[in-house]
């Protein structure tokens, strides 16, 4: 391999909202990984930090050129320069967008479970929220489209927000499931938003399908954070391919603040997006060792946590009802027994509470700490 994946940054003691634990603790939990930045970005941030001035910054067409560039080679799809929106970063996007796209008291739908702030960013804005349990079965899960469709029709929903590929179940959506949707929104006139944060991470082999190339009315929000580890620069795009609404959406973007560009994030993302090919498909192979490490070692040691997490994402979706003890329960006593500390399901929505998440994006050795950490607070229950 080019890319190191067991030498770590060392992220103790710096100001890592998922390190900030006690010395004995191993952090499993927010969705960044703990591998070195891939060297080239690393570099093109260097060069920029050495110029001595951090002042008010621009996309570049270079910029968007790159995230053109990532789309078409990596996933197969042509996006209009024209129709992408410099954002500060995906949940800031979805706030604003939820505003733009609906009024106070308006319904918005979810499935559930999902990424907590779908949650908050309805809530939040004094809209209503709609939620839609993905049927669970034989180990997998699945959307309910009747259930979809008949609370579409009861409640008037206005806006529908999708997570592709999934995050907490790691699944990728087949192309007829985004249709399936897609169609039944579209009938009822709901705007669809399709986060595709995740969308890089995925088990060698596997590819995901842009909800953009279902239907070019589909919102879509991108970033370069999840598999770049580029979180802290606080940089995603919003691609809108209405050029009446991608006016109204960038201003709202403008007026909410979050549509200026860092000054780090222009030179990262177009070093990642232009150098990134062999780093990515390293990552996602050393991902893949993780979690073949993780089912197996469940397998013959913990047969009773049930693997069920799908091809996407570096974020593990493990069963654990066999023990009877509700996630929230289960993660803070786990925590404190261990030092293991790993996000409780319930986080994730109701639906979510027989279930935990644990982030695999760190080294090996990491992981069996995790897992035998996990097997200590297992034992005799
Ligand atoms: C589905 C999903 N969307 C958005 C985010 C956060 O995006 P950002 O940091 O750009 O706000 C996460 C982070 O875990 C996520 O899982």
């Amino acid at each position: 391999m080019k890319y190191n994946f067991d030498k770590l940054s060392e992220r103790r003691h710096t100001h890592s909202e998922k390190w900030n634990v006690k010395d004995n603790e191993l952090p499993m939990w927010v969705a960044d990984m703990d591998f070195m930045v891939m060297p080239e970005i690393q570099e093109a941030v260097k060069k920029v930090a050495t110029n001595g001035s951090y002042g008010y910054s621009f996309p570049t067409e270079e910029f968007f050129k790159a995230y053109q560039n990532w789309w078409k080679s990596r996933h197969d799809i042509e996006i209009d320069t024209k129709s992408m929106i410099y954002v500060t970063g995906v949940v800031s996007a979805l706030d604003s967008l939820v505003r733009t796209l609906t009024n106070a008291q308006d319904n918005v739908m979810i499935l559930s479970p999902v990424y907590n702030n779908f949650f908050t960013v309805v809530t939040s804005n004094n809209r209503n929220l709609i939620v839609s349990d993905l049927i669970y079965q034989n180990d997998n899960f699945y959307i309910d489209y009747q259930d979809v469709e008949e609370k579409i029709k009861k409640h008037n929903v206005k806006l529908f927000i999708f997570c592709n590929p999934h995050n907490p179940i790691g699944k990728i959506w087949s192309k007829e499931d985004i249709t399936k949707l897609y169609n039944i929104l579209a009938k009822y006139h709901v705007q669809m938003i399709s986060d595709e944060i995740h969308c890089d991470i995925v088990d060698p082999g596997y590819k995901y399908v842009p909800a953009m190339s279902i239907s070019k009315d589909i919102i879509t929000c991108i970033a370069p954070s999840k598999v770049f580890n580029l979180a802290g620069l606080h940089s995603a795009l919003t691609v809108v391919n209405n050029p009446e609404l991608k006016n109204k959406v960038e201003a709202a973007f403008y007026h909410d603040d979050i549509g200026e560009a860092s000054y780090f994030a222009v030179p990262a993302v177009i070093a990642a997006y232009t150098y990134g090919a062999e780093y990515v498909d390293e990552l996602n192979q050393y991902l893949l060792i993780n979690k073949e490490y993780v089912k197996n070692y469940l397998k013959d040691n913990l047969p009773h946590v049930k693997y069920v997490s799908g091809h996407a994402t570096y974020l593990l979706w493990l069963d654990i009802s066999h023990y009877g003890l509700p996630s929230d329960v289960f993660a803070k006593e786990l925590r404190e027994q261990t030092g293991l500390f790993i996000n409780d399901g319930l986080h994730y929505g109701k639906n979510g509470g027989a279930f935990i998440r644990i982030n695999i994006a760190t080294s090996l050795d990491n992981v069996k700490d995790g897992m035998s950490r996990l097997n200590q607070f297992l034992k005799g229950k």
